[in-house]
């Protein structure tokens, strides 16, 4: 049997999806903890294999075929809708979507309508999707990275981004206006793969699926014990 193909994204999720992975038992040693640069990677004693790509790539991985499951932020999914199936939450790697300006200016001001706000943002389609059900005319400027710089550059009045500790907010001198959405780490699988081997992706997710809710129990406050 071919290994199955996963798609897995650097930078800031990375570590913790590679916890997660050798936790449900699903990669090994070879899938190291800290990024190299081997951007495929082989487990053989799990049958796995791992494409180690740029988030906002992870779907289209999976989309395609070239990967069997994908693992991506909520964020990617909601901004690129790719063609694929969203099975699980897998509650990790949290984050916020906000609509932020600088620090000192007056919100109502930026969102009277008189007059066309910038917005610096990696999610244009959201972002045009959220001021139009506001029916407020913007001009959204993608870009890449680094968000947080466009305001105080002059490029942008207002930035629609992520944040998890808010600690890139706070040394840019941002503060948060709207919360807008939140985000986890979602599973995903390509179509195809999901209908033809069942037999194989079916047990992976049921067992990611009771890991999942075993961590969220961890999570939560136990029930007092019943006095006798
Ligand atoms: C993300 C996001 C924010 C930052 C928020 O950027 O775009 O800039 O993390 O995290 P914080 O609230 O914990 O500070 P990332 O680090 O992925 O880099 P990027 O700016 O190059 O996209």
């Amino acid at each position: 049997m071919s290994p199955l193909t996963i798609a897995i994204p650097k930078g800031r999720p990375y570590a913790a999806t590679v916890r997660f992975l050798r936790e449900a038992g699903l990669a090994g040693p070879e899938l190291e903890p800290e990024e190299g640069r081997s951007l495929y990677v082989e487990c053989p004693e799990q049958g796995t294999r791992f494409i180690i790509a740029r988030d906002s790539d992870v779907p289209t991985y999976v989309e395609y075929g070239a990967a069997d499951l994908g693992i991506v932020g909520k964020n990617v999914l909601m901004e690129a809708e790719p063609q694929v199936y969203e099975l699980l939450d897998l509650g990790y790697s949290k984050c916020r979507f906000v609509l932020a300006a600088p620090a000192g200016v007056d919100p109502r001001q930026l969102l009277n309508g008189r007059s066309t706000q910038r917005v610096a943002t990696k999610y244009p389609r959201m972002t045009e999707a959220y001021f139009n059900s506001r029916g407020l005319q913007v001009e959204t400027i993608y870009l890449h990275g680094s968000i947080e710089v466009a305001p105080k550059v002059g490029l942008a009045d207002l930035i629609v981004d992520i944040v998890e500790t808010g600690r890139t907010l706070r040394e840019n001198n941002l503060v948060v206006i709207e919360d807008l959405w939140t985000s986890s780490m979602r599973l995903i699988a390509n179509r195809a793969a999901y209908r033809l081997q069942a037999e194989r992706i079916g047990p992976i997710v049921q067992r990611l699926r009771e890991m999942v809710a075993g961590r969220d129990l961890a999570g939560k406050p136990q029930p007092a014990v019943a006095e006798r």
